[in-house]
């Protein structure tokens, strides 16, 4: 079906989140200049610093819009000094709320290194990986694990003695993200840059941990019915440094919730920093969507930091909507997303301060809009 209008829930959040929100609007909306599907925003006020001025996570309403949304884009939550009398971080409910209370099992971080991008290594900027070595997706279990909120502490007589977090791994759990990772192992074109084999990773701590052995022998009872998919197994301390020794050898990844939010932010390195990295939060009906980098208080309200990840949420975003909803105007547009995005990387004008550059958050928007315009970014 074409043409439709889908609704998307803005969730700007605290510190940078509303900046790079705002380019993202930009540029979709520009995107739609020639689209045929539309995209109609309702921004949605949450997170840290709105709970300190109005004691509550969320705007009046505003959970449900989310709850109803096609598609939510989340920029950031967090604010230093602001917690919940739970302890948790205030924000929480925008994102781990929405995880949890959406079911958005799969934690997607697609990690790929784009022309033009730069390492940064110390107070240097160098191409350290080129584009055809850094191409891989890895799939984070992110309603159950460590992040499961079986936990608590032990106070006696008003001192905390004891702080326990239960890792939780299911049979449930871990099919369904496993299952999605061989899914896409077989969907993408390519299988690794090193070999071009489609290869599953699984990555665990199964020489230790029963959660893992188990996460482990799921993984070997799906991978059955994906004989054309190639399989190995990879404990994450070993991973870590195959990881950035050799990126070009992994295709897909599989891992449990907190192993995963280690690992992704490693590889972020790979793809130029956490101004690059996006990820989806995906369920069997409801997708969320955000650059990773957090708020970044250091340099909220200053038009600094990099958008990109935000344009890479972006695609996400179109991408799924395409899928779930047959919709080849909006995979279309995601195309033309991201070629624009890529032009405007490959000119090397449209450097933040993470790339050595001095373009403003603002600047990066309008290069990219000028690419999807058919000028020159
Ligand atoms: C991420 C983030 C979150 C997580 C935080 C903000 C709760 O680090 O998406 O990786 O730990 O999952
Ligand atoms: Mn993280």
């Amino acid at each position: 079906m074409s043409g439709r209008t889908y609704d998307v829930v803005l969730l700007p959040g605290d510190g940078t989140g509303p900046e790079v929100i705002r380019e993202g609007q930009k540029v979709l909306e520009a995107l739609q200049e020639d689209g045929v599907s539309r995209l109609r925003f309702t921004p949605v006020a949450g997170g840290a610093q709105y709970y300190q001025s109005h004691g509550t996570e969320w705007e009046p309403g505003g959970e449900a819009r989310a709850r109803q949304a096609d598609a939510i884009l989340l920029g950031a939550v967090g604010w230093p000094g602001v917690s919940l009398p739970d302890g948790n971080i205030a924000g929480h409910g925008l994102v781990l709320g929405m995880r949890f209370g959406l079911d958005l099992y799969a934690n997607i971080r697609p990690c790929r290194l784009y022309p033009g991008v730069l390492h940064r290594i110390g107070s240097e900027f160098k191409q350290v990986w080129s584009p055809q070595d850094v191409d891989m997706v890895i799939f984070r279990e992110n309603t159950e694990g460590l992040y499961t909120p079986a936990h608590g502490t032990l106070s006696r007589g008003g001192s905390t003695e004891v702080a326990i977090d239960n890792r939780i791994i299911t049979r449930k759990g871990s099919e369904r993200i496993i299952r999605r990772a061989f899914e896409a192992a077989r969907r993408r074109p390519r299988g690794a840059p090193e070999d071009g084999v489609k290869r599953v990773t699984c990555v665990d701590k199964a020489n230790v941990l029963a959660g893992c052995r188990f996460f482990r022998e799921v993984f070997s009872e799906v991978a059955r019915e994906f004989p054309d998919i190639e399989t190995e197994f990879s404990y994450v301390d070993a991973f870590a440094q195959w990881l950035v020794r050799q990126p070009a050898h992994y295709n897909v990844v599989v891992t449990t919730n907190m192993m995963g939010d280690i690992v992704t932010d490693l590889a972020s390195v790979l793809q130029g920093g956490m101004g690059f990295a996006a990820g989806g939060n995906v369920g069997d009906h409801h997708g969320m969507f955000e650059p990773v980098h957090g708020s970044a208080p250091k340099y909220a309200g200053k038009n600094q930091v990099n958008p990109f990840a935000t344009f890479q949420a972006a695609i996400l975003m179109l991408e799924w909507l395409a899928e779930r909803h047959h919709d080849e105007g909006l995979r279309s547009d995601a195309q033309r997303l991201e070629r624009a995005v890529t032009e405007t990387l490959q000119s090397g004008r449209a450097r933040t301060y993470d790339q050595g550059g001095t373009a403003r958050t603002s600047d990066v928007g309008d290069r990219v809009v000028e690419a999807l315009r058919g000028g020159t970014p």
